[in-house]
């Protein structure tokens, strides 16, 4: 058996639950291109990983996971909804193996959808079955969470047509975008499961560290997973100029030479889409020359120890809890997500 099968049938099981709740809350409705461009991604399914995060968390510190599976719900649908809005910024094509919600709605229709699940991720908090004072808690943040994904988000944008990004921005561009989401994931699972702030804060240092560590990697993928397991775009942070952790390192490092080749390809579609037919332009040659480069330099592998280590310190900062099944799950889960392909 592998290290990881048990943990993935618990996340199996309790995705089912959280679907369950998603659902009722956007079933098939009028209008209907509306509801079914907002059931798009949570159909195509995902891996379900921050719904899984509140409620071992809320396991983890001696609570009632069942009281957690709204809360759960709620950020998975902020999370969803960041997806169709990114997909539309970053132009992409592939999402879970899908076409986008762009490509098949339009943008308008997209931006609609990404509303309805980030309006919806309210209503999920108002139907937790927690206290009113939790409820508060909760609320709060979820509020400060998505604040700091729109921050994020917009930093990596202003990014895109920046010719050099600090390590330190890059970190604090990661933290907003996606550390934020896996902190509230933690943290919102450790209030509805106990009145212990020390618990709580550790919770939320554990998933600040691993939403930035599962945001590092998840640059490393986009440069060398296979795109059909992955599920979306291969290469497209180089087409887009993103400034990744891997792309400071080899920008510090690289001969004049070396860079000018990269820069052939990378960025030539930063910033707004000015023209719908570039997103078609197929790059992967010129991705494949850019992995080379990036390699040379041990860009990539740098990247992948970087985010390694911040599991390492994750899992130390969980240590304060008592030791339980779902404590464990909490390790294990951060150290799959610093090896998975996908
Ligand atoms: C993708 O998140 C967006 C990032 C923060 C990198 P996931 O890799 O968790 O996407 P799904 O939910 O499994 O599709
Ligand atoms: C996006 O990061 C994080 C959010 C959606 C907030 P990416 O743009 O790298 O995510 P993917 O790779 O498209 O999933
Ligand atoms: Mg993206
Ligand atoms: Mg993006
Ligand atoms: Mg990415």
């Amino acid at each position: 058996m592998g290290k990881y099968d048990e943990l993935f049938t618990r996340i199996k099981e309790t995705a089912r639950e959280v679907d369950m709740k998603i659902l009722e809350l956007i079933p098939e409705k009028e209008p209907g291109e509306l509801y079914a461009a907002a059931r798009h991604y949570p159909l195509a399914g995902g891996k379900r990983v921050r719904p899984f995060v509140v409620l071992r968390a809320a396991e983890a510190v001696g609570g009632d996971a069942e009281k957690a599976l709204y809360p759960a719900a709620a950020v998975e649908f902020i999370h969803n909804y960041s997806l169709v809005h990114d997909d539309i910024m970053d132009m992409d094509e592939k999402r879970r193996g899908r076409p986008t919600v762009h490509k098949i709605w339009g943008v308008n229709m997209a931006i609609l959808a990404g509303d309805l699940l980030f309006s919806k991720a309210f209503e999920a908090v108002a139907r937790a079955e927690v206290g009113p004072g939790k409820k508060a808690r909760i609320l709060e943040v979820l509020v400060r969470t998505s604040n700091e994904l729109c921050e994020g988000q917009a930093m990596d944008i202003e990014f895109e047509t920046r010719s050099e990004v600090t390590v330190e921005e890059y970190l604090r561009m990661i933290s907003g975008k996606t550390g934020a989401l896996f902190d509230g994931s933690a943290t919102i699972g450790g209030i509805v499961g106990t009145e212990r702030e020390d618990y709580v804060q550790a919770l939320s240092k554990w998933g600040r560290n691993v939403g930035i560590a599962f945001q590092i990697w998840d640059d490393v993928l986009d440069l060398v997973a296979d795109e059909e397991k992955l599920g979306k775009p291969v290469g497209s942070d180089i087409r887009k100029g993103k400034k990744t952790l891997i792309v400071s390192h080899f920008f510090q490092r690289a001969s004049e030479e070396d860079k000018a080749e990269l820069m052939k390809v990378f960025g030539k579609y930063a910033g707004d889409a000015k023209d719908d037919a570039l997103i078609h332009e197929d790059i992967r040659e010129e991705v494949e020359r850019a992995i080379e480069l990036l390699r040379k330099y041990g860009s990539i592998d740098y990247a992948a120890e970087y985010a390694r280590n911040l599991v390492k310190e994750a899992n130390e900062a969980l240590k304060v809890l008592p030791e339980s099944e779902a404590r464990r799950d909490l390790e294990l889960l951060g150290e799959f997500l610093v090896e998975r392909d996908y």
